[in-house]
């Protein structure tokens, strides 16, 4: 399976790096400006990264947009076409600008969203409660960082378990899409407790009392 993540900005550089690192296979890393995405892959010395337009990343089967939600949603309408049949892993928080509600309605998530605006793509909602720092550093006091990974295609989850399980997360899988209406908001108390307990942006979830993750179901 062909991985492309889009962006260049904290996110992106986060999992890029973590895929770079442990997955096998080539990356796509599409930018508005490859030149510095390919710069940054140099910097960070990632091997197996293939820098280029957002247009040449969706080649990918499996495509992760690092975009906040207004970019998401025109990037979405604007490549529907192309985006059919791929698996689109969404990890958009939909807050509001100065990080104090959400811009969805209770009973909205933006992962529903972006699967009702992509009907012929496969929508996996994950790494939303994983904060960026996280993402670069999963291990914190012998703990792994959790990852709840939901969709409503049972294959697609599966698929992405697969590929993902080399990386340095426990990968739970947490259900429906429709879950993200709780996940996207435990995001915004994680980023209140954070700031309080003066750990920002260093906060994840783990999780107590799940003793194997496997066999998922
Ligand atoms: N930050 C976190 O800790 C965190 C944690 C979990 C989930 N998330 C979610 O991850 C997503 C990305 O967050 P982030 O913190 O990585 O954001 P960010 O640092 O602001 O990066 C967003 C990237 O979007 C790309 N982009 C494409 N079109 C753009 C446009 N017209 N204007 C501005 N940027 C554009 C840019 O990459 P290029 O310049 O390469 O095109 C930019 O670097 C959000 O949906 C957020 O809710 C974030």
């Amino acid at each position: 399976m062909n991985i492309s993540v889009m962006g260049t900005g904290n996110m992106g550089k986060a999992l890029v790096k973590q895929l770079a690192t442990h997955s096998e296979g080539q990356i796509l890393w599409g930018s508005r400006n490859p030149g510095e995405a390919a710069r940054l892959a140099k910097e960070f010395q990632l091997g197996n990264i293939m820098t280029c337009s957002y247009e040449d990343a969706l080649q990918a089967d499996l495509i992760i947009p690092a975009f906040h939600v207004p970019i998401l949603v025109e990037w979405a309408l604007a490549y529907k076409e192309q985006l059919k049949g791929k698996i689109v892993v969404d990890i958009s928080n939909p807050f509001n600008n100065d990080y104090s509600d959400f811009t969805t309605p209770w009973g909205e998530s933006s992962a529903e969203n972006i699967q009702a605006l992509l009907p012929d793509s496969t929508v996996l909602g994950a790494f939303k409660n994983t904060f960026f720092k996280v993402v670069e550093e999963p291990v914190f006091q012998d703990q792994i960082s959790d990852v709840l990974v939901t969709g409503d295609d049972e294959v697609a989850v599966q698929q992405f378990l697969e590929h993902f399980k080399p990386l340095p997360f426990r990968f739970i899988h947490a259900g429906k899409l429709v879950n993200n209406r709780t996940i996207e908001r435990f995001t915004l108390l994680e980023l209140e407790l954070a700031v309080r307990y003066n750990t920002y942006p260093y906060i994840s979830l783990q999780l107590f009392g799940i003793k194997d993750t496997l066999p998922i179901s």
